[in-house]
């Protein structure tokens, strides 16, 4: 429910760290994030990317919600980058207790006014909701310093979106990318990083590094599926937990 994304960001706030949200996609990712999540002592954020959601659908949400449940560390699920309002109204029936509405694909008021219609609809469902304002893209290879420009967002514009729309948490581009990085950028170091949580930022999104050590393992040779599937887990536990510690959230519970 709401409560529970909020309770999990409120308190990250309260002590000063940050609350990994990672993309799972099958039994073994949701496995890997809640045993790292248990041994770190930590909260998590199990997150449903909408192409993995029409994959795995009802059950690989209703797994999350079940891993959640039994945790004893507090764990959220999310919906990650909901841009179509039927699958977002979709998620919030099947139990998520967090979505994003990202139409940040849209100019400024579009975007605006679309995720204040949609944020009522999930408030009064007793759903969080996360919205994204400025443009995370793919990398910022080949991107003009206009272009770069114009995808971070506007501090302005944020203050004006946040009492607009009344989401509970938002997403913003400071130079962030999706995807690998380029190996000369872009500049986000650990240390910035840990800018970033002194200044605030709750949440911080991983799916490509826990996919690369869960497709890296499959390279290796292997004698079976159970094998294959629990150095799978293995690796991507491997990374979670690390991201856990540098987020600060380890040992919190
Ligand atoms: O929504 C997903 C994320 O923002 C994480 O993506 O691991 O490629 O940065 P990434
Ligand atoms: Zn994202």
């Amino acid at each position: 429910s709401l409560q529970i994304a909020k309770n999990i960001l409120l308190e990250a706030a309260n002590g000063h760290y940050a609350v990994g949200a990672f993309n799972v996609y099958n039994l073994e990712g949701i496995s890997s994030v809640i045993s790292a999540a248990k041994d770190e002592g930590s909260p998590a954020i199990l997150q449903i990317h909408p192409t993995a959601l029409r994959h795995g659908k009802g059950a690989l949400v209703a797994a999350c919600i079940s891993a959640a449940k039994t945790a004893n560390v507090p764990i959220a699920v999310h919906l990650d980058h909901g841009t179509d309002e039927q699958e977002i109204l979709d998620a919030i029936d099947m139990g998520f207790d967090s979505i994003m509405i990202d139409c940040s694909h849209l100019p400024f008021k579009e975007n605006l006014e679309r995720t204040k219609r949609i944020t009522i609809a999930a408030h009064s469902r007793n759903v969080f909701v996360e919205a994204e304002l400025g443009r995370l893209s793919g990398t910022e290879d080949g991107l003009t310093v206009e272009e770069y420009e114009e995808k971070l967002t506007d501090p302005i514009q944020a203050d004006e979106f946040l009492r607009e729309t009344k989401v509970d948490a938002l997403a913003v581009c400071i130079g962030n990318v999706h995807g690998i990085y380029p190996k000369d950028g872009p500049k986000l170091k650990f240390d910035l990083l840990q800018e970033c949580i002194k200044h605030g930022v709750r949440k911080f999104n991983v799916n490509t590094e826990v996919r690369s050590a869960y497709v890296t393992t499959l390279r290796e040779p292997k004698k079976d599926l159970l094998d294959i599937m629990s150095c799978a887990q293995d690796a991507m536990k491997t990374v979670i937990a690390e991201k856990l510690k540098v987020f600060g959230s380890s040992g919190k519970f």
